[in-house]
């Protein structure tokens, strides 16, 4: 019998990283892997979509936890977890990210003596407010293979205590998934339906200028004061080129509830031209926003993968954050942090768009990160 490994997978940034490590890990006959969904995302468009265009397999359980507040829904997690280890028994549980689903499977396993595997171990934005930076740290504490992204992860465990020998800098699992399907993701036909790209005739193939906004952390949306500045200056940036903004559920929520709908012109795909302005849509599934971010001019984002995959796209990205755990996005990649004061985020959209930047692929985002995870999963585990 092989290694068996539960992997984890809960909300919609897990999907494209436990989508390569069960691919790889299907075809390695040392491991028995087993998949479990959370249930934390669940709308079709956050979740079964992912699912299908990454041909991720069936989860062998989904434990359906759904929304709540972090504590009610980390302790559902826990709950529900607990007895699929009980009859499982796996060698260990690998998870991945930094969401709730994260730190919830990793205790259960690790209370119950079962090592712990955590993929994209030792980020850190040293900003205790972002309740993922709780899940990331405590997460890493209970691990016992810590499998790194980039340099600053492993000085970050190192200064934790973490000892060296269960860190392993892999790579990007997330950048595989890119890699894998940047080709795929080139047929969709997105930018024709948004009208930003000609779709027959003499345009056919152009693309019009855009960007790309993305916004969910709570520190930006769930707060009036905070979020109307941000969509004013998103606004001010839409008055030169469309803005394209396929918008999260919570902040969907939000906009409504503080009444800031009116800030965003046009609240569907703007039909035939691209116009100016800030076009909100419903989430994408994978491929569309691959073909749409690849294809910006800019991108506007409080996501933290969102400031990687532009960084291996070569588009420029402007973060909406104070901090960002992905230092050599900064570094070597396209990513400007801006914050959320409105004048600095004018300013930073205008240098990325002016002062292009030749961004260089990190170390080992080469998409083959999986498959390293895997090689240790295989002989290491036990
Ligand atoms: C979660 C993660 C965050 C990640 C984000 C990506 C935590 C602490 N947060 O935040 O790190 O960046 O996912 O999307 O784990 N909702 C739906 N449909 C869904 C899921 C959620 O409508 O399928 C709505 C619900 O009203 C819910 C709200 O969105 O209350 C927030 O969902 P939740 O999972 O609590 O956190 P996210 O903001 O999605």
């Amino acid at each position: 019998m092989g290694v068996k490994v539960v992997l984890v997978a809960g909300a919609r940034p897990n999907f494209m990283k436990i989508a390569p490590i069960m691919a790889a890990a299907g075809e390695d006959p040392r491991i028995a892997p087993f998949l479990v969904h959370t249930g934390q995302h669940y709308d079709e468009r956050m979740s079964r979509l992912f699912f299908e265009e990454l041909a991720i397999p069936r989860p062998d359980v989904d434990l359906e936890v759904g929304s709540g507040s972090h504590a009610a829904q980390t302790a559902e997690i826990i709950r529900r977890f607990e007895p699929v280890c009980l009859e499982q028994r796996p060698d260990i549980v690998a998870v991945v990210g930094d969401v709730n689903s994260t730190i919830a499977c990793a205790l259960v396993a690790a209370k119950l003596g079962i090592r712990v595997a955590h993929v994209e171990a030792g980020l850190r934005s040293f900003d205790r407010a972002m309740p993922e930076e709780i899940n990331r740290v405590l997460t890493d504490r209970i691990s016992d293979l810590l499998f790194t992204t980039e340099p600053a992860a492993e000085v970050n465990l190192r200064a934790e205590g973490v000892d060296p020998a269960r860190i392993h800098f892999v790579g990007n699992v997330m950048i595989d998934t890119l890699l894998q399907h940047r080709q795929r993701a080139a047929a969709s036909t997105i930018l024709q339906g948004l009208g930003l790209a000609g779709d027959r005739g003499v345009g056919a193939g152009t693309v019009a200028p855009y960007g790309v906004v993305t916004l969910h952390r709570p520190s930006n949306v769930d707060r009036a004061e905070t979020l109307r500045p941000l969509l004013g200056a998103l606004g001010e940036i839409a008055g030169d080129m469309p803005l394209v903004f396929p918008i999260h559920p919570r902040t969907a929520k939000q906009v409504e509830r503080f009444g800031l709908g009116q800030l965003m012109h046009g609240d569907g795909a703007p039909a035939g031209q691209p116009r100016n302005g800030i076009h909100a849509i419903a989430p994408l599934g994978y491929l569309d926003f691959l073909h749409l971010v690849a294809n910006a001019r800019l991108v506007l984002t409080d996501s933290g993968g969102l400031q990687e995959e532009t960084t291996v796209l070569g588009v420029p990205c402007v973060t909406l954050r104070e901090n960002t755990e992905r230092p050599v996005t900064c570094e070597q990649g396209t990513n400007r942090l801006a914050g959320t004061d409105p004048v600095r985020i004018l300013v930073a959209a205008r240098e990325a768009l002016t002062q292009r930047r030749e961004a260089r692929r990190p170390e080992l985002w080469d998409g083959h990160a999986s498959e390293r995870i895997v090689e240790i999963l295989a002989t290491r585990a036990r």
